[in-house]
């Protein structure tokens, strides 16, 4: 829905959540900035899935990993030779377009297409009309599904050179079916390297071509044998991380769904071979509920099996959000197999084997990796929290309705009279209480009401006003964000009634 996409956008720079990177300069495209509301959002979010993964469980650990790494590495995983956007040019037009998000535009057109060609034919049945018979017998419609599906999961992975005449075909066949260029005038699709390329060293001769991490994962693999030796791990083990990683994104769009410079949260679980099936299971599973614990909605989410598999991977599975631009990828759970740790051991030259003390035997491990996007959860979470309500008088009110658990501020403290020394006083002292323990604020400015509309939209679980009453018998008004419900409560039972709430 673009209405409520362009929405998220104006309210996220407005609240301080997000601003476009260096907007003095009128900005740099795909980069953005975390502002002071955006940068606690983030943390929250962060520690929220720290907190799951390496606290929760005593057999994962966390690193922090340098994002500059031995270019050696970037040849081991592949990423300099596959990691390749594919491009198209249109010759009239110009116009450059990633191959993949266009294929995706064509596809959203022709489902806007197909939902009108529905309701036209249910107008015209009336109670006769069968949706699903429909669309199974519009053949046409189906099998430019069936093509899409297919070319859009090989695109996922690493394309190979004779995908891209398929991918270049497709394009030609759906420009005509829905058009989106005006030209059916294509050069060939070419691959593209996405990796940011840097240089370690002072003089030109002596200089190191390094490159960004477009991933943090190889870090984690890098270090298996240090961690479990020194941590004496054993399988099944996981390393967790997480850190910024870098790609050259050609068409980066949507916001802070696709940018340049991001942040992943990455686990690889070490396991013994044989056992991947099950573990990719169990993490299917429990990463599903980390993310319906938030309470976004179960019906938000769904799991999109891969059927065509990169190189490394015996089984993948994309978790996705709706997004307000409809169901797209938000985690990914791999089974990489002992890809990495063998290309590593190829290219290092070292053994990165476990010896396994039960079976008396040594191997190298199957890598369970489990990678989710940050900048993509602050959007899903986000995004799914900006609601514009009616209210029983008719009026709307804008609310973000955070989980308690991620929100910037927990409380805003609100004297009823701003000029009343004794309800300042007292505002203060309640901050000065609670501000070990949470992030709160202090509100006085304009009426009671528009503050609490601004707290709403800030996505402040919690407002607190202090009053006349609250000078004699030290009881302030505790209003609830989503209900707008108000108790009047005793002030030292304030921060057992927030915790209750922001606490996982
Ligand atoms: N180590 C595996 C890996 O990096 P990926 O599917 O390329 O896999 C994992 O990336 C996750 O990182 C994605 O599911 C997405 O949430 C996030 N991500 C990838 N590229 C991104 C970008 N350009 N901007 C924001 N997030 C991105």
């Amino acid at each position: 829905n673009e209405e409520q996409f362009k929405k998220v956008l104006s309210h996220a720079k407005e609240y301080g959540y997000v601003f476009q990177s260096s907007e003095i300069y009128d900005g740099l495209s795909a980069v953005y900035d975390y502002a002071q509301n955006g940068v606690e959002l983030k943390k929250n979010i962060r520690d929220y899935w720290w907190k799951a993964m390496v606290q929760m469980n005593d057999n994962i650990v966390g690193i922090d990993s340098a994002i500059f790494m031995h270019p050696t590495v970037w040849k081991a995983s592949g990423h300099v030779d596959a990691f390749n956007d594919p491009l198209i040019d249109n010759k009239d037009s110009k116009k450059r377009y990633r191959a993949d998000v266009l294929i995706e535009d064509y596809c959203a057109k022709i489902e806007a297409k197909i939902d009108k060609e529905i309701k036209k034919a249910a107008k015209r049945f009336g109670d006769a009309f069968n949706e699903q018979e429909f669309v199974s017998t519009n053949a046409r419609v189906l099998g430019y599904k069936e093509k899409i599906d297919s070319i859009l999961t090989r695109m996922g992975k690493s394309l190979q050179a004779e995908d891209l005449a398929d991918v270049k075909a497709l394009i030609e066949e759906l420009e005509i079916a829905c058009p989106i260029s005006g030209s059916r005038n294509w050069t060939d699709v070419k691959q593209f390297n996405l990796m940011f390329g840097t240089k370690l060293g002072a003089s030109a001769d002596s200089a190191m071509d390094l490159y960004l991490r477009p991933e943090t994962a190889q870090g984690i693999f890098v270090n298996f044998l240090n961690v479990q030796k020194t941590g004496r791990m054993k399988i099944p083990f996981g390393i967790a991380q997480t850190g910024k990683a870098f790609r050259n994104e050609i068409v980066a769009r949507q916001f802070i769904f696709r940018m340049r410079e991001f942040e992943q949260m990455e686990m690889q679980f070490f396991i013994k071979p044989g056992t991947q099936a099950d573990w990719f299971e169990y993490w299917k599973e429990h990463r599903m509920k980390w993310h319906t614990s938030l309470g976004l909605g179960e019906e938000n989410y769904r799991f999109h099996d891969h059927e065509k598999l990169a190189h490394y991977a015996d089984a993948a599975t994309d978790i996705e959000f709706n997004f307000p631009f409809g169901f797209k990828e938000l985690e990914g759970i791999h089974s990489r197999t002992d890809f990495d740790l063998k290309q590593h051991e190829e290219f290092s030259g070292k053994k990165l084997q476990y010896f396994d003390h039960e079976d008396n035997e040594s191997y190298t491990p199957y890598v369970l990796e489990t990678s989710i996007g940050l900048d993509r959860m602050f959007l899903a979470v986000f995004s799914n929290a900006l609601q514009d309500e009616v209210l029983e008088d008719g009026s709307t009110r804008t609310v973000l309705k955070l989980p308690a658990v991620l929100a910037p501020t927990k409380a805003a403290i609100l004297p009823l009279v701003k000029k009343d020394e004794g309800l300042v006083k007292l505002s203060k002292d309640i901050i000065d209480d609670l501000k070990w323990d949470f992030n709160v604020v202090y509100d006085e400015k304009d009426a009671v009401g528009r503050r609490y509309r601004r707290q709403d939209a800030n996505g402040t679980p919690f407002c607190i006003t202090v009053d006349g009453e609250s000078l004699e018998d030290n009881t302030v008004t505790i209003r609830h964000r989503d209900t707008m419900e108000q108790q009047r409560v005793k002030i030292e039972d304030l921060k057992s009634i927030i915790k209750k709430e922001v606490d996982v």
